[in-house]
C-alpha cells in the first residue's frame, strides 16, 4: 500500500502524530468526501484527514499534518475522554489497541464497507471499526464491534459507535432540544475548551429533551449554502451521548454512541457487542447540502419505503379524544370520504373491558375492543370504512401497561419496577420489560394478532408515551446495568419480526409527540409524528428543525384546530410533509370544505415532488419573520414553493427570494395554488427562466401576519 511518514507526539495524553514513520493508508471515500485512516509505525490506527476528497488519491500521502489516534482507549496514556473503556477478566482496567488488518468490500455499485480490525497486544480482546460509505449520498455509517476470548467475562464501560477528530480554528455546534409540544428547537453555540455533552437518559426514547442529531461547523458557522461542516445522527432510540471535547491543542474529538450512564455491559467470551451506527455527512456547502445528503440516504436506507407513496388520512384524536363509539366513528368515516383522504386512523381509547380505556388511567395492555363502545369490534369498522372507499388504520402502544389493567394483574413480572419502592408513573403508566424475550413475544403478538385478525388494517400508529422510571428489570436479575441497552435491542428485535412479516405496512412512529424520532427506530417505520403541537405557527419552526435531518415523506403533519390561524395557513404548513387531518370536518363551512378538497387534490398532484424531491430552505424563520422553502423534482421539471409569513413587526417588508435547485436553461411557469378568493402572489401565471428565478428571484411572501403562499412551478 501507500507510504506516509508519522512522528509520535504526546501532549497531555492526547495521542497524535506529526510526520515520519512508514505506514499504510486506508481511505474511506464517497463522491465528495474522504475519511482517511493511517497506520503508524507503532501499529496504532490514526485518523489523518476528514474533508473534501482529492482528485488524485496519490496525494493522500501528503495529508495528515496531524494524525489522531482513531479510537482512544482508557487506562494507559490517554487522559481524555475515551471511545472505549473496559476492565479485563483479570480486573486489569487498561486497554491498548493496535492495528491488525483491514478489508474493503463492495456491497453494491454505491456502497463500500470498510472494516478495520484492532487488537490489544496483551489480551485476546479485539475491536472492529466498520464504515459503510454511501458514495452518491456522501453519507458514512460507522459502527463498532467488540469481542474477546478472555477466560471470563469482560466489563465494558464505554463503547462508542464513532470517534471523529477535527482540527479547526473554531467549532460551532447546532443542537436540537425541546420538550412535549416544543420539539426540535435549535441552538447554536461555539464550543469552548473542555467537554460539552448532549445526551438522553429517558430510556425508551432517544429525544424529547435532547435529540440524537447535530450540526458541527468548522472555523465559522455555516448557513444554507456555505460552510464546512458535518451533520451527524445516532441510530439509537434509547439513551445516547454525544461528547464534544476541545483539548489543549484546540483539537476536537466527537464521540457518539450509547450513553455510558448506568450502562456497564458484561461481555461474555466469544460474544460480539455491536454498537448502533453513527451516520454523518461532511460538506463544505452548508446545511442545505448536508440535509439533502441525509434525505437522499434516508429515503433509500434510513426509513421503510422511502421511494414509495404515503396515505393521506383523517385521525380522530384531536376531535374525539377517548370519547367515541361505533356510530360516531361511522360519522367520521363519512367525513373522511367527503374530504377525499385515503385512510381513517382510529386513535387511543378503543380497548379494555375489565378496565375500559375511557381515559389515560386504565386499560393499557388489554388489547381487546371495548364492547360497550365497539359492540361489533374492529371488523365492523374495517368493513364500514371499506364500503366508503377508505382504508383503516389503528393506534397501538404495545410497550406499555396501566396499573389498572388485566395485564398488570396477570404479569407483574413483565413490568419494569423496583421491588422495594413505590411505583412511579409517567402518564399513569409503566413500561414493559422488553429485555425479556417473553415480553418481546407478547409485544410482537399484539401487532401480529391485530393484522392477522383484521387483514384489511392498512396502517398502524405506534405510540410510546412513557419514559423509563423504576429502572429495574425482573428478568435481568444481577445484570441491571444492561437494561437500557437490552430494552432498545429488545424493541428492535420486535420491530424486525414485524417487518419480516409485514415489510410494507405503513407504521407511524409516535412517542407522546416527537419523543422518539431517530434513525434507529426509523429503519422500521414509514413515517413519524413530529409533535402533538399542531399550531401552524409553532409547526413552522418544528418542521424546519426536523427538515434538517429527516425527509419530508416521513414527517406527518396534520391540520387540526390548534392555533388561531386560517385554515389556509394551517393547510399550507401541513403540506410540506405527509399531510393529514385531525379536525371536525362537519364543522367546516362549505367554502372551507371546498378549499380542503382542492388542497388535497393539489397535494396529490404535488406529493411526488414533496416526498421525493430535493429540499431547498430559502429563508429561515430563525432569521426573518417568514419562512420560505421549496422542493424540486429530480429532473428539475417541477417544483413547489412554500412561503409562510409569521408575526410581522411594524414596517416589515420582504426582499426578493432567490430560488434554488432549478435548471437555469429551463423556462418555468409559476402558479399560485391553494388560493382563497384571489391570488396573493402578483405574478401568478407568469413564466421565467430558471436562470432568472435563481439569480434575481421573486417577491413570494405576503405581507400579512400568519398568511401563506404556495407556488407550483412547472417547466413549460
Ligand atoms: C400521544 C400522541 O402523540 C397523540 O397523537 C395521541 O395518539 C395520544 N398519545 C393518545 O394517547
Amino acid at each position: 500500500m501507500k507510504q506516509i511518514f508519522l512522528f509520535l507526539f504526546c501532549a497531555l495524553g492526547s495521542q497524535y502524530m506529526v510526520h515520519a514513520q512508514t505506514s499504510k493508508l486506508i481511505p474511506i471515500e464517497t463522491k465528495r468526501t474522504v475519511l482517511l485512516y493511517s497506520v503508524g509505525a507503532d501499529q496504532k490506527l490514526y485518523q489523518s484527514y476528514l474533508g473534501v476528497r482529492l482528485l488524485q488519491p496519490a496525494e493522500y500521502t501528503s495529508l495528515g499534518t496531524k494524525n489522531f489516534e482513531a479510537y482512544l482507549t482508557a487506562g494507559t496514556s490517554n487522559l481524555f475522554e475515551p471511545a472505549i473503556r473496559a476492565v479485563h477478566a483479570d480486573n486489569n482496567p487498561s486497554l491498548d489497541l493496535q492495528y491488525v488488518s483491514d478489508e474493503q468490500t463492495k456491497l453494491d455499485d454505491n456502497t463500500t464497507l470498510t472494516s478495520i480490525k484492532l487488537k490489544d497486544p496483551q489480551y485476546p480482546f479485539e475491536v472492529v471499526l466498520n464504515f459503510k460509505a454511501n458514495y452518491k449520498e456522501d453519507v458514512i455509517e460507522e459502527w463498532t464491534e467488540i469481542k474477546h476470548n478472555e477466560k471470563k467475562a469482560v466489563k465494558l464501560y464505554n463503547y462508542a459507535s464513532s470517534m471523529l477528530h477535527f482540527d479547526a480554528k473554531e467549532y460551532w455546534l447546532s443542537q436540537f432540544h425541546g420538550n412535549w409540544a416544543k420539539e426540535m428547537r435549535m441552538q447554536e453555540s461555539k464550543l469552548t475548551s473542555g467537554i460539552k455533552i448532549i445526551d438522553s437518559k429517558l430510556g425508551t426514547r432517544a429525544d424529547m429533551y435532547q435529540t440524537p442529531v447535530f450540526f458541527l461547523s468548522l472555523n465559522t458557522p455555516s448557513d444554507e449554502t456555505n460552510g464546512e461542516m458535518i451533520a451527524g445522527a445516532l441510530e439509537w432510540s434509547g439513551n445516547f451521548q454525544f461528547t464534544f471535547e476541545v483539548d489543549e491543542q484546540n483539537s476536537l474529538r466527537v464521540i457518539s454512541g450509547i450513553n455510558p450512564y448506568a450502562s456497564d455491559y458484561v461481555l461474555q467470551p466469544g460474544k460480539v457487542f455491536t454498537t448502533p451506527s453513527f451516520i454523518f455527512t461532511y460538506t463544505n456547502l452548508g446545511k442545505g447540502e448536508a440535509s439533502r445528503n441525509l434525505h437522499n440516504w434516508a429515503r433509500k436506507n434510513g426509513i421503510v419505503d422511502g421511494d414509495k407513496s404515503r396515505y393521506t388520512l383523517l385521525n380522530n384524536w384531536e376531535t374525539t379524544g377517548f370519547n367515541f363509539d361505533e356510530s360516531k366513528l361511522n360519522g367520521l368515516f363519512d367525513d373522511a370520504q367527503k374530504l377525499g383522504v385515503d385512510l381513517f386512523l382510529l386513535d387511543d381509547g378503543w380497548f379494555g373491558n375489565k378496565y375500559p380505556r375511557a381515559n389515560d388511567r386504565a386499560g393499557l395492555g388489554d388489547w381487546q375492543e371495548t364492547t360497550s363502545k365497539l359492540p361489533n369490534g374492529i371488523s365492523a369498522l374495517t368493513k364500514s370504512a371499506e364500503q366508503k372507499g377508505l382504508k383503516f388504520g389503528i393506534w397501538l402502544e404495545p410497550e406499555m401497561v396501566n396499573p389498572k389493567s388485566e395485564l398488570y394483574e396477570k404479569h407483574p413480572e413483565w413490568i419494569l419496577k423496583l421491588p422495594n419502592r413505590p411505583e412511579k408513573y409517567y402518564r399513569n403508566q409503566l413500561v414493559l420489560d422488553l429485555s425479556n424475550p417473553q415480553v418481546q413475544d407478547f409485544v410482537y403478538g399484539i401487532v401480529d394478532h391485530m393484522l392477522t385478525a383484521h387483514p384489511s388494517v392498512a396502517f398502524i400508529k405506534w405510540d410510546c408515551n412513557s419514559v423509563i422510571y423504576n429502572a429495574y428489570s425482573p428478568y435481568l436479575k444481577d445484570n441491571q446495568s444492561q437494561l437500557y441497552v437490552d430494552y432498545v435491542n429488545g424493541l428492535y428485535k420486535v420491530m424486525a419480526r414485524v417487518r419480516e412479516k409485514y415489510p410494507h405496512l405503513p407504521i407511524m412512529l409516535c412517542s407522546g409527540g416527537g419523543g422518539r424520532v431517530d434513525y434507529g427506530a426509523m429503519k422500521y417505520f414509514t413515517e413519524f409524528w413530529p409533535s402533538d403541537n399542531t399550531d401552524a405557527l409553532e409547526r413552522v419552526y418544528i418542521q424546519w428543525g426536523y427538515s434538517y435531518f429527516y425527509p419530508s415523506i416521513a414527517m406527518c403533519n396534520h391540520i387540526t384546530s390548534w392555533g388561531t390561524q386560517s385554515l389556509k395557513f394551517r393547510t399550507d404548513v401541513a403540506m410540506m410533509g405527509k399531510m393529514g387531518y385531525d379536525i371536525q370536518v362537519n364543522k367546516m363551512t362549505d367554502s372551507e370544505l371546498k378549499f380542503s378538497q382542492e388542497a388535497i387534490a393539489n397535494y396529490k398532484r404535488l406529493s411526488d415532488v414533496i416526498w421525493h424531491g430535493e429540499l431547498y430552505r430559502l429563508i429561515s424563520p430563525y432569521d426573518e419573520n417568514r419562512s420560505v422553502l421549496m422542493y424540486v423534482n429530480e429532473n428539475k421539471s417541477k417544483a413547489v414553493l412554500f412561503s409562510y409569513t409569521l408575526n410581522l413587526r411594524y414596517g416589515d417588508t420582504f426582499k426578493n427570494v432567490r430560488l434554488q435547485g432549478l435548471d437555469p436553461q429551463k423556462k418555468y411557469q409559476i402558479k399560485e395554488i391553494n388560493v382563497v378568493a384571489k391570488p396573493v402572489f402578483k405574478s401568478t401565471g407568469k413564466s421565467y427562466s430558471g436562470d432568472y428565478l435563481m439569480k434575481i428571484g421573486l417577491n413570494v411572501s405576503s405581507v400579512q401576519s400568519l398568511s401563506s403562499v404556495v407556488l407550483e412551478i412547472t417547466e413549460e
